[in-house]
């Protein structure tokens, strides 16, 4: 047998996602270069085979440029921007191996309203909706005496998940529409909106991997989207996570599978839209049924701080198996145990904060077991690490129960400091109580 080639990856994002995206990358034998466009501050110290390349996860012509310069042999793609500017149709036309979605495939996170008709046309579990292309219809349906309050607004384009607003009545909803429609707060983002129906219950992450017709299935998570204890306060990407989150039982992940994940991807290879890289279900349990709030083309952020480091197979080979198309032979093995993350922000975020503070690390975190401490917004300048974004860390920590993954999360938390620094201090609770 010829001896294996080393592998060059090439990671795109700046995120805590793609801090633990090359983390587990690098942990492979068989890799011998992580690049990671543009990375951050996390992954600038990391050394070894891990180091960033000054290009935006925009660039898509210089990335493709540098993977084919520099001998890269798969390309891993972070964030959605990319993959909606197609990103992945550029490399394979270029004969470069990426793991990702078609520009056409990730449409289920880019338009809103395809996923809507997507999932309509292939009876998959989703809250009732209607699409408005105008202020006057939308605000005509929002003033019918038959249309029942909360209501959902989403804007359909990507919106770096600002898009969407829960309005208790009427009025609230008019200045939603008169903002979208007549204000653009987002653009051609807001174009076309989709006002569909409040679903009840918990909500819930679910990943795979997929080769357009073959999948494995990541442990579940919970995310914690409001800025604030007890799920209170603005949206914001996401302040905390845990894996597995037991609200998804195997019952329920088997209805995932047969009811969602399967007739996803065999609608969308019947489509012409085979869809590859990683699936992921953003679901709403209610009562044990699981209903799909929205598909999200990519690993979410921070869920996947959780959810890498409880795979115990290598990373690299079920990602090099989902291009080869041998997806169902790769070993796929979870650890048996739990895992937190608790993102530490900027004070301000998610409106207006400052970046440039000076962060303090604790040194014997590096000594620490079973945990990690992935970096979002930091940056290194003249050897020192700084803030440089809204959510600045992103700490995880393994235990044997959640209970342990949790207080071990939050005891590594009190170890870092910076001016204004802010994080939830119920992060997995919820999980505790089921
Ligand atoms: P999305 O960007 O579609 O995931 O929506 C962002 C967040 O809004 C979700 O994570 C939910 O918390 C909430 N949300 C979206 N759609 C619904 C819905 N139909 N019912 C209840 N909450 C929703
Ligand atoms: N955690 C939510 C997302 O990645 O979209």
């Amino acid at each position: 047998m010829s001896p294996v080639k080393a592998m060059n990856v090439l990671i795109v994002g700046s995120g805590a996602r793609e801090h633990a995206l090359c983390w587990a990358v690098a942990q492979s034998d068989r890799v011998q270069s992580v690049f990671v466009a543009p990375g951050n501050g996390g992954t600038a110290m990391m050394g070894g085979k891990v180091r960033n390349v000054l290009l935006k996860a925009t660039a898509l012509d210089d990335l493709l440029g540098f993977a084919v310069d520099n001998d890269i042999d798969l390309t891993v793609v972070g964030s959605e921007v990319p993959l909606e500017l197609g990103i992945v149709d550029i490399f394979r036309a270029a004969q470069k191996l990426v793991v990702g979605p078609t520009q056409a495939a990730a449409r289920l996170e880019s338009s809103k309203v395809f996923s809507k008709e997507f999932m309509l046309r292939h009876g998959i579990p989703t809250a009732d909706y209607h699409v408005f292309r105008d202020a006057h219809a939308a605000s005509s349906y929002i003033g019918s005496p038959e249309t029942l309050f909360p209501l959902v607004i989403k804007a359909s384009g990507l919106c770096a998940g600002k898009g969407v607003f829960i309005v208790s009545g009427k009025e609230p909803a008019l200045m939603v529409i008169r903002e979208l429609f007549e204000d653009r707060i987002f653009g051609d983002a807001g174009n076309e909106v989709v006002i569909e129906e409040f679903l009840q219950g918990q909500e819930a992450s679910v990943f795979a991997l997929t080769d357009g017709t073959r999948y494995r299935l990541f442990l579940p998570a919970q995310d914690h989207k409001r800025i604030g204890d007890g799920d209170t306060g603005k949206n914001t990407g996401g302040m905390g996570a845990y894996c597995p989150a037991p609200i998804v039982t195997p019952e329920v992940m088997q209805k995932v599978e047969e009811r969602i994940i399967k007739p996803t991807l065999k609608g969308m290879a019947e489509e012409g839209f085979p869809y590859t890289g990683f699936l992921y279900v953003g679901l709403m349990i209610d009562g044990g049924e699981p209903f799909v709030v929205e598909y999200n083309a990519r690993l979410g952020d921070p869920e996947t701080q959780v959810v890498l480091p409880l795979l115990k197979s290598d990373f690299i080979a079920a990602l090099q198996a989902s291009v080869d198309g041998t997806l169902d032979e790769v070993s796929f093995e979870m650890h048996r145990k739990s895992a937190a993350t608790v993102v530490i922000a900027s004070g301000g975020y998610p409106d207006h904060y400052e970046t440039g503070k000076t962060i303090s690390l604790s040194d014997d975190i590096a000594e620490m077991e079973d945990c990690m401490v992935f970096h979002a917004g930091t940056a290194c300048e003249g050897g020192q690490l700084v803030t440089a974004g809204g959510r600045v860390f992103s700490v995880t920590a393994l235990g044997q129960t959640l209970k342990e993954s949790i207080d071990h999360a939050y005891s590594i938390v009190e170890k870092i400091s910076f001016e204004g620094a802010y994080y939830r201090t119920d992060i997995g609770t919820k999980g505790l109580s089921i």
